[in-house]
């Protein structure tokens, strides 16, 4: 295998592709998505999101100070990329993608009622970076579905079908390889059963529908010959 070099860029892949609400439940409010987004202190909680200035949601956050990280779903793929590409100067966001704008406990922007997790954020300091501002944030309080907690209180995050962004494409989370800590890990983990969900819990009896998908081509990639 050879390497070729390229030019500095942003290559850092996967990342999350989130919906940031912001605006006023009760006056303009809007929606972008954001891939250059994340979290950047434990104690406090803070996270960061990076925003274009000529953005229409720029000014909105810049102004009222606040936003909201809705955290994305396999079902909220297509309402993530909508709002990636079209601008709350042109359109209702919320209402194209029939999306629920409901309100936040600690800002007054809306979060997304569709989003599993709702992270309410507060802008601490902006600073520009270049192509882009970076907000960073205090986290103030996060909204979590209930329907995700098992009938022992647990909740579980990632049964939620959580969506990331790699080079130009959106993909579900795939196979779980470990748990946090496993490859020092002396005893094998106990294999869990897959948790009852207080939303699933009234379908467990019901009949599976079968699944048909259409085979998808694969890419072939070109092996570079190195000389021996
Ligand atoms: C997957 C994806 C990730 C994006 N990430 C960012 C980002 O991190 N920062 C940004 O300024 N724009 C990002 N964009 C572009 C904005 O979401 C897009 O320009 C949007 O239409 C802006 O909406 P607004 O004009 O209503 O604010 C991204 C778009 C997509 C599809």
């Amino acid at each position: 295998m050879a390497k070729e070099i390229w030019k500095g860029g942003t290559l850092v892949y996967p990342v999350p592709a989130v919906m940031v609400s912001c605006g006023d439940i009760n006056g303009e409010k809007n929606i972008i998505t954001v891939a250059w987004t994340g979290t950047i202190n434990t104690n406090p909680p803070m996270a960061y999101i990076s925003v274009r200035p000529e953005r229409h949601s720029y000014n909105i956050i810049k102004e009222s100070g606040e936003f909201v990280i809705n955290l994305t779903t396999e079902d909220l793929a297509k309402a993530c990329d909508y709002c990636g590409v079209k601008s709350g100067k042109d359109v209702d966001k919320f209402k194209e993608m029939n999306l629920t704008a409901a309100p936040a406990s600690q800002v007054k922007c809306p979060i997304i009622y569709e989003s599993p997790m709702n992270i309410e954020c507060k802008v601490k300091q902006i600073v520009p970076l270049g192509s882009h501002d970076m907000f960073i944030a205090d986290v103030v309080a996060v909204s979590v579905s209930d329907e995700y907690f098992d009938e022992s209180g647990k909740f579980h995050f990632n049964a939620s079908k959580p969506v990331c962004y790699s080079h130009g494409e959106y993909f579900g989370l795939g196979k779980s390889l470990g748990t946090f800590g496993y490859s020092v890990r002396k005893k094998p983990p106990v294999k869990k059963s897959k948790p009852v969900l207080k939303k699933d819990a009234s379908k467990k009896d019901a009949p599976k529908k079968e699944k048909t998908s259409k085979p998808k081509k694969k890419p072939t990639f070109k092996k570079k010959k190195t000389k021996s």
